[in-house]
């Protein structure tokens, strides 16, 4: 089969590897992809993002199946562009990548199907939502309705803090746009998990746990990122949650997509928080998570393409998918100032010994050099029977990476 990938971030390198792996591909296209996918087995990086090229582009090569890293070409439709076209592509349609693409929409749909959320408000005026905050109980969070690179969430200690946080987001438009709207939403106290899952709109299927680790620096200090390190499987994620977030989440998600009428062939990722009071659903993602897929692939035995067919040819019910029983942790290395201001463009070296383990996000590919050119440079995975022995690995694994002011956390996977 000849697939296009969609995406250039460390998910993206990570899906290709793994896809490369099944005997049934041929060839890979990554469109835009990055320096990782750029040498990786079977692959070929495709310079385009716009969505009605990629469908001229999966039209003229005789691509078989797309598959869509990212979300922002989802909730811009192209699943229902290449359908309309003709094509098969895995992800869900426009109105099911809503559940992603606005946040009041998502929180409005748990609500509808009585998936176990956070207590919420949505604002479209400024001046309603500050009212609003002079009687709330603090902290509390503060959302931005629409995508903003995961950076559309703000926990408010103070009511100061608070009024700073919709100042930013409905009047200064900070995220032109997306902050227009905001949802206002209690703030819950636990531990989170990301359980990342495939559905065919007539069965969900999770994939093992995951716990990211948002915050830039060790223990959890300072400003949110797009996430500094993965282990997995996620030892809160105890049978008892496990069983609280199948029957209070995912399986009311399920019978929502199915009422709602969304053609929902692809990943739906639940974004959990643990606390004493049970297991609440704090996000829907309708794409796989990063860095979560790096170390969850990792850990997949089974063929990520015949899963992946077994979704477009709604034949999940039943199915299972094998995963290895180790434990995999992966660190980000990022860019020193990230999430802030950075520099790009140092050399990244690699040894020999641990490329099977690095997975490249923001790095490029320059005549045959790779070099960063983004603020998470890539991932570097350990493995092993116990978090330590992950733990241990990964850090050893990382003397095998260099560039320049690379930055990392040292306590990815310690609980
Ligand atoms: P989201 O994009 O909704 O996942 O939010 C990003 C991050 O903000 C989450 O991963 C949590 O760390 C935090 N967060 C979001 N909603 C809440 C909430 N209701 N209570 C506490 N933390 C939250
Ligand atoms: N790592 C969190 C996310 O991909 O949204």
């Amino acid at each position: 089969m000849k697939l296009l990938l969609i995406g250039a971030g460390g998910r993206e390198h990570s899906l290709a590897w793994k896809l490369a792996k099944s005997e049934k591909v041929e060839k890979i296209f990554v469109a835009p992809g990055n320096g990782g996918t750029a040498f990786a087995d079977k692959c070929e990086n495709v310079d385009i993002t716009d969505i009605n090229e990629l469908l001229a582009f999966a039209k003229e090569n005789n691509i078989d199946l797309t598959i869509v890293g990212p979300e922002d070409p989802l909730t811009k439709g192209i699943v229902d562009l290449f359908k309309a076209g003709g094509l098969k592509i895995f992800g869900p349609d426009k109105a099911g990548a809503e559940l992603e693409g606005s946040k009041s929409y998502s929180k409005d749909f748990m609500k509808k199907y009585g998936v176990k959320t956070a207590e919420y408000e949505v604002f479209y005026d400024a001046d309603k939502a500050l009212g609003y905050l002079e009687n709330c109980t603090y902290p509390i969070v503060i959302k931005a309705d629409g995508l903003a690179a995961g950076k559309g969430v703000a926990i408010c200690e103070t009511r100061e803090e608070a009024n700073d946080s919709i100042k930013s987001f409905m009047i200064d438009d900070i995220f032109k746009g997306a902050g227009a709207k905001v949802v206002i939403e209690e703030f819950l106290d636990g531990v989170e998990a990301s359980i990342l899952s495939i559905t065919d709109g007539k069965t969900i299927v999770p994939f093992l746990s995951a716990k990211d680790h948002k915050q830039i620096f060790d223990g959890g200090k300072g400003p949110n990122t797009g996430g500094m390190g993965v282990l997995a499987p996620n030892p809160y994620v105890t049978d008892e949650v496990q069983k609280e977030f199948e029957e209070n989440i995912m399986a009311k998600t399920l019978a929502g997509i199915q009422a709602e009428g969304y053609d929902f062939k692809g990943i739906i990722f639940f974004g959990l928080m643990i606390t004493k009071k049970g297991t609440y659903l704090l996000e829907y993602n309708v794409r796989m998570g990063d860095p979560e897929t790096q170390s969850v692939l990792y850990l997949m035995e089974s063929d990520l393409l015949e899963v992946i067919e077994a979704a477009m040819n709604e034949e999940l019910a039943g199915f299972e998918i094998k995963w290895s029983k180790g434990t995999c942790v992966n660190v980000v290395l990022a860019s020193g100032g990230y999430p802030g201001e950075f520099v790009k463009g140092y050399e990244i070296k690699i040894n020999e010994g641990v490329k099977d383990k690095v997975f490249l996000a923001g790095a490029k590919a320059e005549d045959g050099v790779l070099k960063t050119n983004g603020g998470r440079v890539l991932s570097v995975l350990g493995v092993g029977d116990t978090v330590e022995e992950a733990r241990v690995d990964v850090y050893n694994n990382i003397d095998g990476v260099e560039f320049e002011e690379m930055y990392f956390r040292e306590d990815i996977g310690l609980i």
